[in-house]
């Protein structure tokens, strides 16, 4: 039995898709005030037996943090994706991902070494891959330096890696991807998927900074693929490519025939365009749209090598233009 983490957000809603296809049941865990609906929705995206298909879901309340709740969820499995996790770049959500990113993959990994589940993929991030001094393109084998770690959220995907290669000592056999941005349909106003309200809103804003872009659809096939096969024990960069972010929502502005963003962020209005949201955070309690964190990283050129999985896995990955296409194209037939 297969044991889903996470299946209420971008990745995991579509993980679940494909996983309903091939599977007649498929166990999901959820917190009390998940939007099981909004799982619902992403699979009307992809078929007309949705209601059939997500019927396979065996939902299971389980918080990460609460070990009472998840060794009852983790009865008769034997393959586990851990997706669940808190991707927050504001300092006040630092306890909580040190809770959830940290503690909560010890007990995923506990549980497995426990049932001895035959295999578990992870869901980690390019966060984690550290800027090669030598290549333009980091890859996997990138050592990551704690002293130089930037935010709170990279730490713990790393320390949540640390975690699954534990279980790997202990018997486990496990596969870890690591994907740049990624992009999907569903979950509109969060996370990446913000990014095509915000831009079929009239967002005026870009800058020119660099990272990897990737689609949900191939995260999810990869980490099929990692699952499926005998590979065991390795990370993979999940990146199809690398783009500034002007030129990502110059596309994503030309799909929905809107005036693509045209005021370029400069360092020093990031710079105090963090410190005003900081401000109107504190007064009105309310999480800051741009964090120090994010005023910084938006300007960095981070580019990602992902050769290793198209080299093992003969993996294709689709274009960013295809995948933007396709996303726009929901996004207006949702909202017609
Ligand atoms: N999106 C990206 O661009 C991106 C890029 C690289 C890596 N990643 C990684 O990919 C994974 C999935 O990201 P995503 O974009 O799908 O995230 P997401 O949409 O924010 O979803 C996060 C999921 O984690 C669950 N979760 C959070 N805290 C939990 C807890 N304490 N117990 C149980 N479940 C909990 C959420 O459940 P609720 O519904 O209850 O909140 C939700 O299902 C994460 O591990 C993230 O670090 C994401």
């Amino acid at each position: 039995m297969i044991l889903v983490t996470g299946g209420t957000g971008l990745v995991g809603s579509h993980l679940l898709y494909q996983l309903s296809l091939e599977n007649d049941t498929i166990k999901a865990i959820h917190r009390k005030n998940s939007d099981l609906q909004a799982v619902k929705n992403v699979f009307r995206y992809f078929s007309a037996e949705y209601e059939f298909l997500f019927k396979k879901i065996e939902w299971i309340e389980a918080d990460i943090t609460n070990i009472v709740a998840l060794k009852t969820a983790f009865q008769n499995v034997t393959e586990v994706y851990h997706s669940a996790a808190l991707v927050s770049f504001n300092s006040k959500d630092h306890q909580a991902m040190c809770e959830i990113n940290i503690e909560g993959t010890s007990n995923i990994v506990n549980f497995c070494i426990e049932y001895s589940v035959k295999k578990l993929c992870f869901v980690s991030s390019v966060a984690t891959i550290e800027k090669s001094v030598t290549n333009k393109f980091m890859n996997e084998a990138d050592e990551w330096n704690m002293e130089k770690v930037s935010h709170g959220y990279a730490m713990t995907k790393y320390a949540a890696e640390m975690e699954v290669w534990r279980a790997s000592q202990e018997g486990v056999p496990v596969v870890i991807v690591n994907p740049g941005v990624i992009l999907g349909a569903g979950f509109w106003y969060q996370g990446s998927g913000a990014l095509f309200s915000k831009i079929h809103k009239g967002l005026p804003f870009y800058t020119e900074g660099v990272t990897g872009f990737v689609s949900v659809n191939d995260v999810v096939k990869s980490m099929l693929l990692l699952m499926k096969s005998n590979i065991v024990n390795e990370r993979y960069i999940l990146v199809s490519e690398n783009s500034s972010f002007k030129e990502v929502f110059y596309q994503i502005a030309k799909n929905f025939g809107k005036k693509p963003p045209s005021i370029r962020v400069t360092k020093l209005m990031s710079a105090v365009g963090w410190r005003i949201e900081k401000l109107k955070s504190i007064l009105t309690n309310k999480p800051p749209i741009l964090t120090k964190h994010t005023a910084k990283s938006i300007h960095v050129k981070g580019y990602f090598s992902s050769e290793k999985i198209q080299k093992e896995l003969s993996f294709n990955f689709e274009t960013i233009s295809e995948t933007i296409k396709s996303i726009c194209e929901l996004y207006k037939k949702e909202f017609k």
